[in-house]
């Protein structure tokens, strides 16, 4: 079992101190700054849009990691991709043309991948993987942080690593929700490649300890 990237979610973080929190990303160890963008329609929730990446960007080390839930994601990622996104994700389910949305974002030179909710079928999905750089497993209901970690969603990371190398792709496999210091091994182990975690890391004690023992 290889060691996992990290990618914290700063929707966890202190917005107050945004800069701060995700400045200490890098000295913790992160790899990766996951940015959970919700528009209230795909997702009950609101977060922030393109002004914030574009901020956040501007002082951040490491690259963007930027999760959209948001719905007809093809309006809005080349948007992204401008703000200054280094991988884009979408819910292929929220979208008309998951396929031209991938392809919107590749024209742009930034990474892309779908996302699949624990109520999706990756199977309805499975051959955008050939466009994408990075499939995200939702092992939560996209829409909250701090939500209890499914274990039936590893099932998925499974079917989506066994394709993965069938077809010898380069696609990594992230896994988003609930993922903490305890479960960590058992994703690596399902063939999770990046690990989000929001609540794990920004309320932890010791955060980089959390991000070393995510890494594994
Ligand atoms: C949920 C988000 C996640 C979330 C992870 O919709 O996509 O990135 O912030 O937070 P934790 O790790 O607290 O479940
Ligand atoms: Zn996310």
């Amino acid at each position: 079992m290889s060691t996992a990237k990290v990618s914290p979610s700063i929707l966890s973080a202190d917005f107050v101190n945004m800069e701060r929190d995700v400045r200490a990303l890098a000295e913790w160890g992160a790899d990766y700054v996951h940015c959970d963008v919700m528009d209230g329609v795909y997702v009950k929730n609101l977060t922030f849009g393109m002004p914030m990446i574009a901020a956040i960007k501007k002082i951040s080390p490491l690259p963007l990691d930027v999760h959209l839930m948001i719905t007809e994601p093809e309006r809005y990622v080349e948007a992204f991709a401008d703000a200054g996104a280094d991988i884009i994700t979408f819910h292929p389910d929220a979208s008309r043309d998951p396929s031209a949305a991938l392809d919107l974002i590749k024209n742009k030179g930034v990474k892309c991948g779908i996302v699949i909710n624990p109520n999706v079928k990756l199977e309805d999905y499975i051959h955008l993987l050939e466009k994408c750089d990075v499939l995200l497993v939702m092992s939560v209901y996209a829409g909250l942080g701090g939500q209890k970690f499914i274990p039936e969603t590893l099932e998925t990371v499974r079917k989506g690593k066994a394709y993965i190398d069938k077809n010898r792709l380069p696609t990594l496999i992230e896994i988003d929700g609930g993922v903490g210091a305890g479960n960590a091994a058992l994703c690596r182990e399902a063939g999770v490649d990046i690990i989000v975690a929001g609540s794990a890391v920004y309320k932890a004690a010791d955060p980089a300890a959390v991000i070393a023992a995510l890494k594994g």
